[in-house]
């Protein structure tokens, strides 16, 4: 077998798989389901069960998330994939409900509380460096240390101070939904509502229930005992207002947001972080150049909010690990009404992608697209803003953005201050999208103390 091309990559293909490989690809990695004519043209259309359309072309993607983003509300796949777990909550909702929730969690995610939350994430820094350090010579999964070190940072910014939470089981609840419900389903392709079984949702779903009555009990504690003294995310929710109707959130509704939380904080920013590392070791002239940033600005310590402005190289690293293995591959958005995208007719009802994956690795957005090159980072006017999508935009853009960005710069540099890593050979990870876009099989590497 030939060696893989590095950094490694999703192999795209230029030819139409058939109708049940299409379908088996879906359920195993939906990036495989990206056409290698989505990296060179500006959109590109076929039949799967429905019509859809994948759009690479910067303008066009700002109709769809900005300028007409009412007439492309979610897909109607996203929202039968992951309503069973988190309901209607702030990631799915549409209308007003959407935007009563995000107006109310706004608040936790400005520049002020997410610098406040920088503690946080440095106790998650210092504990992940711990369990690494206790490691030895012997190689570890940091893809499995980076959820842990993420879900840490979660957990305390959702449920802080909630001894009687069992973090690992809500953990594992969500990992198993993630892992057999996040597949898509022919039944999903053909529109069947949430409530018909799918294969492998069913166990899934048991777990999940578990956990929901578990977060419901969290809630209750919280609402009897009353606020924490620096408010967290649940206190927000709790005293959340819609502005029409003056009514707060139910038990159930505060329970989906929580969990949305949960899911869509902490896979995204550990796999970019484990993708991050990886590509430390693929580069190990980039990992001395950020351990040198990371050594001048900390000298010792755990990184803080308060280093970022001194870390712009672990940044860039960041910035370029989401070009190249972006957590959210793919967003989706069904066609609410007739529209036209380069030049194609979009019929109401057809899905409508944007593969931020191919988005990234563009031949005609991007030189050496395939390349690890954090330096082209430097100068961010220089990108095209709808060229480099890894947190959407338009008023759907991540709430939690700067939240993950700073976690992740805090993590990342923390670590290669303090270990030199190096990769375990004939270990290469595989890209594969199941809801997130995770390094499958691990990024195995050996951490030698400086
Ligand atoms: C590197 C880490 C992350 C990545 C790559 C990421 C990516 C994304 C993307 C692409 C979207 C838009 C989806 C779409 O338009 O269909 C999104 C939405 C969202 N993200 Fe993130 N995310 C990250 C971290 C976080 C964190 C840390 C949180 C919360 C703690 C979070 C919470 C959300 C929520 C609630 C939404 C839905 C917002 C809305 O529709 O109003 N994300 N994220």
């Amino acid at each position: 077998m030939p060696a893989p091309e590095l950094p490694v990559r999703v192999p795209l293909i230029d030819f139409d798989p058939g109708f049940f490989t299409s379908i088996a690809n879906m359920r195993d990695n939906i990036l495989l389901s990206i056409p290698a004519q989505a990296l060179e043209q500006p959109i590109f259309s076929g039949r799967t069960l429905m019509r859809w359309h994948m759009i690479m072309e910067p303008v066009a993607i700002k109709r769809v998330l900005l300028d007409a983003v009412d007439d492309y509300p979610k897909s109607d796949v996203t929202k039968t994939l992951l309503s069973p777990a988190i309901g209607d909550s702030l990631f799915i909702a549409e209308g007003a409900h959407w935007r009563w929730q995000r107006r109310a969690t706004a608040p936790a995610f400005a520049h002020r509380s997410v610098t406040a939350l920088g503690p946080v994430m440095s106790r998650a820094a210092e504990q992940a460096c711990m369990r690494i350090a206790a490691a030895g010579p012997r190689a570890i999964d940091l893809a499995e240390e980076m959820v842990s070190a993420t879900f840490d940072v979660i957990a305390d910014v959702t449920f802080s101070g909630d001894d009687m939470m069992d973090r690992a089981a809500v953990h594992d609840a969500i990992d198993g939904y993630i892992t057999q419900a996040g597949r898509i389903s022919m039944l999903d392709l053909m529109g069947a509502p949430s409530w018909v079984p799918r294969p492998g949702r069913h166990e899934a779903m048991k777990q999940l229930e578990a956990t929901k009555t578990t977060a419901d009990g969290a809630i209750e504690r919280r609402q009897a005992r009353g606020s924490c003294d620096v408010p967290d995310l649940l206190d927000l929710l709790l005293s959340a207002e819609d502005p029409k109707s003056g009514r707060t959130m139910t038990t159930s509704e505060l329970r989906d947001n929580l969990l949305t939380f949960i899911v869509a904080g902490h896979e995204t920013t550990a796999q970019t972080l484990a993708w991050a590392l990886y590509l430390m070791g693929h580069d190990t002239g980039a990992q001395d150049h950020a351990r040198a940033e990371a050594q001048a600005t900390l000298s010792g310590r755990v990184a803080g909010a308060g280093d970022l402005a001194s870390l712009p190289y672990i940044r860039q690293i960041i910035d370029e690990t989401l070009r190249l293995y972006p957590a959210g591959g793919l967003l989706s958005r069904t066609a609410r009404a007739d529209d036209t995208l380069c030049g194609t007719k979009i019929n109401k009802g057809d899905t409508v992608m944007i593969p931020v994956y191919a988005l990234g690795r563009h031949r005609n957005l991007w030189d050496e697209p395939d390349s690890f090159r954090p330096e082209r980072f430097k100068d961010r006017k220089a990108i095209d803003r709808y060229a480099y999508l890894p947190f959407g935009d338009g008023p759907r853009v991540c709430i939690g953005a700067s939240f993950a960005l700073q976690e992740a710069v805090i993590i990342l540099a923390t670590l290669l201050s303090r270990f030199r890593f190096s990769a375990v050979k004939g270990r290469t990870p595989d890209p594969k999208m199941l809801i997130t876009l995770r390094p499958e099989g691990g990024v195995w590497m050996t951490a030698e103390p400086i």
